[in-house]
């Protein structure tokens, strides 16, 4: 069996070492950042992801999961090594592949015999090709020649499942030219080939180009269904019956058809510039996404925007807000639609409750500029006694199960913005709620 290496220990990285862990794989996860080591070695996690902990905890337990910060002994040990650091954009909206090569370049410093390099990172279509040519160049430099493999394999799972998509993906896509290295990830995954998940074996160019291709055209769906929303607003339809009716056409499924404040998080919005900076670069400009983005981004500001056309002026008005996290099930605020909504009720004078039940320390610093505005509280019912209005922004359970009437009492004046359609606009009416959706 072979022993593989997983740097670092994000998300990704993560729930990648402990998953292959608990298919039985002997796994060492490293990291460069000291204190997250030490912490996972003591069974800290760093990120909130449902039913991560029971795994790490358990293969930690059995020694097929170990944690370390020194890159020179896990490549040395290791026949598999994954590449799963950050790839953050640039300021132009470019991959910044200063990480991964990096690796790559620790990779070649530290490698003693043949391996097998494996891309989990998002990177641009090219990347395997440019990680072989910086691992080889280091071998050069030494004086060595080990053969090395670099294999594309993307990994597609979302915050909050991503230990069940990682033990039960749609697919799994490897990218490679070289059979044997093939071979080995086959067995890499082969909980997962025995399970009869479908395996798609390609070239690492193509295997790059799925991961950006599939990112982007589910961030166009839900980018579609908004402004379809914003339409059957203004014409009297009703969005969530037209998402039905378009869901059950089996050509297009109802999966990723749901309105809402736009969408957030560490992918879709990286993935879909990047893919319109290759575009742009290549001289075959992807269209479709640039629009997306721009659509997207006026989504955000057009919720924003619903809130002071429904209230009027906003100065001194108080606001609960509930959810702040990019989606439920996680703590990540990154690129979420809060942080343009916040910031532009707050500079139109209001002031916010907010309650969010994962985010509320992330939310602390990234909204440290307008943190004297907003009032974290407790719960959600905190949040709403004496404001002005309600508006929910992430999709909790939680959120789903309010109590409408103590709602209804707690609020000063019963405006109700409910971004993510939890609610029905009629029921909403006639508890006597001021009822705001999206696209209903
Ligand atoms: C996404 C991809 O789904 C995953 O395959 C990839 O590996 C990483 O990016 P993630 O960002 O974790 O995963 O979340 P996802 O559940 O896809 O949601 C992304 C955003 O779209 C969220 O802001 C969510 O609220 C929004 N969304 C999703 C909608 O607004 N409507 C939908 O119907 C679905």
């Amino acid at each position: 069996m072979y022993k593989i290496a997983v740097v670092g220990t994000g998300y990704v990285g993560l729930v990648t070492g402990a998953g292959l862990s608990d298919f039985g794989m002997n796994v060492i996860c490293v990291d460069n950042d000291y204190k997250k080591i030490e912490d996972l070695k003591n069974g800290i996690i760093p990120i909130f992801e449902p039913g991560l902990s029971p795994i790490v905890e358990r293969n930690t337990y059995y020694k097929r999961l170990t944690f370390t910060t020194d890159i020179k002994r896990a490549v040395e040990e290791c026949r598999v090594i994954f590449i799963a650091v950050g790839t953050p954009p640039q300021d132009d909206g470019s991959a910044d592949l200063k990480y991964v090569e990096q690796v790559a370049k620790d990779i070649g410093k530290n490698m003693n015999e043949y391996k097998v390099i494996v891309n989990k990172s998002t990177v641009p279509v090219g990347t395997a090709k440019k990680v072989r040519e910086l691992i080889e160049e280091k071998l050069k430099q030494r004086g060595v020649n080990f053969p090395v493999d670099v294999v594309s394999n993307p990994e597609f799972l979302r915050e909050g499942t991503a230990v069940h998509d990682f033990c039960r993906p749609d697919r799994v896509v490897i990218g490679s030219d070289s059979q044997k290295a093939v071979e080995i990830m086959k067995q890499v995954y082969n909980v997962l080939y025995q399970n009869d998940i479908p395996f798609m074996l390609t070239n690492n160019e193509t295997a790059e180009m799925i991961k950006y291709a599939s990112n982007a055209f589910l961030a166009m769906k839900i980018t579609y269904i908004n402004e379809i929303a914003n339409l059957c607003e203004k014409l009297g339809a009703n969005v969530q019956d037209v998402a039905e009716g378009m869901g059950k056409d089996r050509r297009i499924s109802p999966e990723f058809l749901k309105p809402g404040p736009g969408y957030g998080g560490s992918c879709f919005p990286k993935d879909t510039i990047a893919l319109v900076n290759m575009g742009k670069q290549y001289g075959f400009p992807v269209t479709l996404i640039e629009q997306t983005v721009r659509a997207n981004e006026n989504q955000k500001k057009l919720m924003a925007q619903k809130i002071e056309k429904v209230m009027g002026d906003l100065e001194g008005k108080e606001m609960a807000i509930l959810g702040l996290a990019f989606k439920p099930n996680t703590n990540d605020m990154r690129e979420a639609p809060s942080i343009t909504i916040l910031k532009y009720i707050i500079k139109k004078g209001a002031r916010v409750k907010a309650y969010d039940p994962a985010s509320m320390e992330e939310a602390k610093w990234r909204l440290s500029d307008i943190n004297d505005k907003i009032k974290y509280c407790k719960d959600e019912y905190e949040a709403i006694d004496k404001s002005d209005g309600v508006v929910i922004l992430t999709e909790w359970d939680r959120f789903k199960r309010l109590d409408i009437k103590k709602v209804k009492e707690l609020l000063k004046e019963p405006y109700f913005f409910d971004f993510r359609n939890i609610y029905e606009r009629s029921a909403m009416e006639s508890y006597g709620f001021k009822y705001s959706g999206v696209g209903q």
